[in-house]
C-alpha cells in the first residue's frame, strides 16, 4: 500500500525513512567544472568525488545503509575460521533464498571470475538475456563467447513493455537445439543493467530455468539487481501482487542451479556471494574461493560488510524499502519525458537512462561517443556525475574493430535513499537546460584507450571547442549562479 497525496495531480515519491547522517556537498563553478572534467579525461570515472555535486555514477556500494545495518556491523565476529558473522550470513541466505550452500567473494565480478574459471572453456558459449561488462570480460578472457538473446523489443528505447529484460524464448530454443553441447551455462541477468535497468518477468525466468532443467544445461542467475526486479514483479506482473517477496526468491532459487550477486547492490553492503541448493555445485566451485578470494568464511569480504549484508538481505523482503529506488527513478524519468527529453521508457530500476543518440538528434556518430559526450556535458552543466553506458563501455572485437553499442545511454543512477526530491529536481532542471542547448554539444575522441574495460580508465578529449561554448551559454542563462 502506498501513501496517497490529497491535492496532487501526480503521485509524489515519498521517503519512507528519515535522514540522520549527512555529508556536505560542494558545487564547483562551471569554469572549474570544465577544467576538472578535462583533467579526468572526460571520463566521469576519473572525477574526484569531492568535485561532484550529485554522484549518479552508480548504485554500487553507495546506497544509504539503514540504522539496523550500521548497528549489525558493530557485532561483527572477526575470526578467520568459524566466525559467527559467517554463520549469521549463511542463516540469512537460507532464510531469504532457501539456499543451504554459500560461497563468499569480495564482489560480484569475483563470482563471475569463479564461474568462468570453473565452467567456461575455449569455444564455449554463454547465452544470456544481455551481457554485463564484467561478466562478459571474464567469459571472454577464458575463451568463451557471450550470446545475447534479449527480445528485440527490449532494445527499443521507448515502448510499453513492462519486462524489457525478457529472453526471446524461441531464439533460445533454437540455439539450444543447434549448440547445446557448447553451452557452459545460461546466465539470466535480473534488472538488466546495460539496457536501462530493465526487469525480467518471473514467468520468463521460470521458462528459461525449466528449459535448462529439461535439457540438462547449467543455469545461473545474476541477482545483483534483483531488488528492483522484485519490485517490478510485484507491481507489473499479473498474479504476483500478493505473493510474498520471500516466496518469489525461494521459487527462483529452487529452479536455478546457481545464483550469484554483488552485495554492493543486493543487500546494500559490500562483497558478493554464490549460492546454490546443490552440494555438488558447491563442491565444484569451493576450491576457487581460497585460491582467489580468501578462506570460505569470508572470501575477501570484511566481516562488518557481511553483517550489513545479512541485515540488508532481510530488508530486501520489505516492499517499503525496495520501492524507494524505482519510485524516485520513475519521478525523474516522468519529469524529463514530460519536457520532451528522450529517455528509456518505461522507467526501470538502478537509474534514469537518457537516450543519448536521440538527445543529440543523431548528430554525433557512434565513433565520437555520444553517450560519453553527454556525460561530460552534464558534469559541466550541473556538477552531476552520470555514467556512459554506450560504445565506450563496449570492448573492441578481437581483430581491433569497434563494437558499437546497441543503445547509447547516459545513466543517471539513483543510489537508494541518498538524494532528496529537491536534488532530483535539480538534476532534472540541468538536464532540461542541456536539452535546450543540445546543438552546442560535440563529440569525443580517444587520448588513451586501455585494451580491457576501457571505460574505467580511458581518457578522451573534446573534438573542437564545444565545452567552452557550453560555459558561455551557461553564464548567459544563469548569471553568476553556480
Ligand atoms: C548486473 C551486474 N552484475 C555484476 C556486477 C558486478 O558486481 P561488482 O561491481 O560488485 O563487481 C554488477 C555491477 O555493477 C552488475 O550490475
Amino acid at each position: 500500500m502506498t501513501v496517497k497525496f490529497y491535492k496532487q495531480d501526480q503521485q509524489v515519491p515519498l521517503e519512507m525513512h528519515k535522514v540522520r547522517i549527512v555529508q556536505k556537498l560542494w558545487l564547483p563553478p562551471v569554469e572549474e567544472r570544465v577544467r576538472l572534467i578535462n583533467e579526468a579525461g572526460n571520463n566521469t570515472f576519473l572525477l574526484q568525488n569531492k568535485d561532484v555535486f550529485m554522484d549518479m555514477l552508480t548504485d554500487s556500494g553507495v546506497n544509504a545503509m539503514s540504522d539496523l545495518q550500521q548497528s549489525a556491523m558493530l557485532r561483527a565476529d572477526d575470526a578467520y575460521a568459524g566466525s559467527e558473522t559467517c554463520n549469521r550470513l549463511k542463516e540469512a541466505l537460507l532464510d531469504v533464498f532457501g539456499t543451504p550452500y554459500f560461497l563468499p567473494a569480495h564482489q560480484g565480478r569475483a563470482c563471475e571470475n569463479i564461474l568462468a574459471e570453473a565452467y567456461v572453456k575455449p569455444g564455449m558459449i554463454c547465452p544470456m538475456n544481455f551481457h554485463f561488462t564484467t561478466a562478459k570480460a571474464h567469459i571472454t578472457r577464458v575463451g568463451g563467447e557471450v550470446v545475447e538473446l534479449v527480445t528485440e523489443k527490449g532494445l527499443e528505447p521507448v515502448n510499453d513493455m513492462p519486462f524489457k529484460g525478457n529472453f526471446d524464448i524461441d531464439r533460445l530454443k533454437k540455439l539450444v537445439a543447434e549448440r547445446k553441447q557448447d553451452i557452459a551455462f545460461i546466465r539470466i541477468e535480473t534488472g538488466t543493467n546495460l539496457i536501462g535497468g530493465q526487469p525480467i518477468s518471473m514467468s520468463n525466468m521460470l521458462e528459461v530455468l525449466n528449459l535448462c532443467r529439461r535439457e540438462g544445461i547449467r543455469s545461473v542467475i545474476d541477482a545483483s539487481l534483483l531488488q528492483d526486479n522484485l519490485y517490478f514483479i510485484k507491481t507489473r506482473e499479473p498474479g504476483y501482487r500478493d505473493v510474498p517477496i520471500k516466496d518469489i526468491m525461494h521459487q527462483l532459487a529452487a529452479a536455478a542451479d546457481i545464483i550469484y550477486f554483488s552485495s554492493r547492490k543486493l543487500g546494500f553492503s559490500r562483497g558478493g556471494a554464490i549460492i546454490t541448493m546443490h552440494e555438488n555445485i558447491y563442491r565444484e566451485l569451493m576450491e576457487y574461493v581460497p585460491l582467489y578470494e580468501g578462506f570460505l568464511t569470508y572470501g575477501g569480504m570484511e566481516v562488518r560488510s557481511m553483517e550489513a549484508m545479512s541485515q540488508g538481505l532481510y530488508e530486501t523482503l520489505d516492499m517499503e524499502i525496495i520501492s524507494q529506488g524505482p519510485i524516485f527513478i520513475e519521478a525523474l524519468v516522468r519529469e524529463l519525458v514530460d519536457y520532451g527529453v528522450p529517455m528509456i521508457e518505461p522507467a526501470g530500476g538502478l537509474g534514469a537512462h537518457i537516450n543519448a543518440t536521440a538527445f543529440l538528434e543523431g548528430r554525433i556518430p557512434s565513433c565520437q561517443y555520444p553517450a560519453g559526450a553527454l556525460a561530460s556535458a552534464l558534469y559541466i552543466a550541473g556538477g552531476i556525475r552520470g555514467m556512459e553506458r554506450g560504445s565506450i563501455s563496449e570492448q573492441r572485437e578481437p581483430d581491433g574493430t569497434e563494437r558499437y553499442a546497441a543503445l547509447e545511454l547516459l545513466r543517471l543512477a539513483v543510489p537508494r535513499r541518498v538524494f532528496t526530491l529537491s536534488q532530483i529536481k535539480y538534476c532534472a532542471d540541468r538536464v532540461k537546460w542541456l536539452y535546450d542547448n543540445r546543438e552546442l554539444i560535440g563529440g569525443l575522441s580517444w587520448v588513451e584507450e586501455p585494451k580491457v574495460l576501457r571505460f574505467f580508465f580511458g581518457r578522451l578529449a573534446p573534438i573542437g571547442n564545444w565545452q567552452n561554448d557550453l560555459v558561455r551559454k551557461f553564464r548567459e542563462d544563469f548569471g553568476d549562479s553556480l
